[in-house]
């Protein structure tokens, strides 16, 4: 695997590669990598004739500055494991080189309506950032192919429609959530719970099977099932800030009658923030 810091090495290498007829697949992340990154990375190895994996925590996408700082930085064994998964280069850019200018005088990609809801509403600013580094590695990578977990499932659509709004070269490829044996999606976050909170974690995902429970018998009053799961989660010690049915076409709130769903929630347990949701078709549909 060889490193590059610079965008002229990153591009070199790329184009060395396209010349050679190689295709390119990349997974951008903030490292700590986990089981859910390397499933991106397998993917990518099983599409593509050539892995480029880029690390870079994005000051930009964090909305409090304790949490960027708090951030876990896991370097070496990130190399360590991209290693062993056969990825054939990792970019690792530092913050001069993603914003020569500095963050706040940057150009930034914003993605109205999609960028404002859900997430967007309770992380001001948090999807520019994403969608602004994400434009920049891709224009500095210049991938064939980019992977993204359906965890972040708002994320994955807001890079979707960015990729269509701007014409980007690039298909982008969503990967099924990885969970670990109780159900708890994994997530670099998931390291700072303590032993009470990693116990009560999996209720997250055990609250959004049991909403695609009470759908699949035919329950329909859809803005219900939503405050119940909120003051269920609140009563077992969350602090809940959404739990949502949506159309998967475009996260609206969803209604019966309509086939496509996805419930997407985000609860703070203690000082970490966790995010899920499951996708499925409604039976009523
Ligand atoms: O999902 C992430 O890890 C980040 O939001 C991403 C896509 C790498 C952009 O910083």
């Amino acid at each position: 695997m060889i490193t590059c810091q610079t965008i002229d090495a990153i591009r070199q290498q790329v184009a060395d590669w396209k010349t050679a007829g190689d295709t390119i697949a990349f997974v951008p992340t903030m490292g700590n990598l986990h089981a859910g990154h390397l499933q991106l990375v397998s993917q990518a190895r099983q599409q593509a004739s050539r892995v480029v994996v880029s690390i870079f925590v994005n000051p930009l996408q964090f909305n409090e500055a304790a949490d960027f700082e708090h951030y876990p930085r896991t370097i070496d064994e990130d190399c360590r494991q991209l290693q062993s998964a056969a990825v054939d280069a990792l970019f690792l850019p530092t913050l001069d080189v993603i914003y020569p200018h500095g963050q706040s005088a940057t150009t930034k990609v914003i993605v109205p309506g999609l960028g404002d809801i859900l997430e967007g509403e309770h992380r001001p600013g948090h999807f520019t950032g994403v969608t602004t580094v994400v434009n920049k590695l891709f224009n500095m990578v210049q991938p064939d192919l980019a992977f993204f977990g359906e965890k972040d499932y708002q994320q994955l659509m807001l890079i979707r429609r960015m990729r269509d709004d701007l014409d980007m070269p690039v298909q982008v490829r969503g990967v099924a959530t990885q969970r670990e044996p109780d159900g708890l999606a994994m997530s670099s976050r998931n390291g700072r719970l303590d032993a009470g909170e990693r116990q009560l974690a999996p209720c997250l995902y055990q609250q959004l099977a049991e909403i695609e429970g009470a759908i699949a018998r035919g329950e329909e009053d859809f803005r219900q099932l939503e405050q119940d799961a909120e003051a269920h989660l609140d009563r077992q010690g969350f602090r809940t800030e959404y739990v949502r049915i949506c159309r998967q076409q475009d996260l609206s709130a969803a209604q019966p009658g309509d086939d496509k769903l996805v419930i997407l929630l985000a609860a703070w347990l203690g000082q970490t923030r966790l995010i899920d949701n499951i996708s499925f078709s409604s039976p009523s549909a």
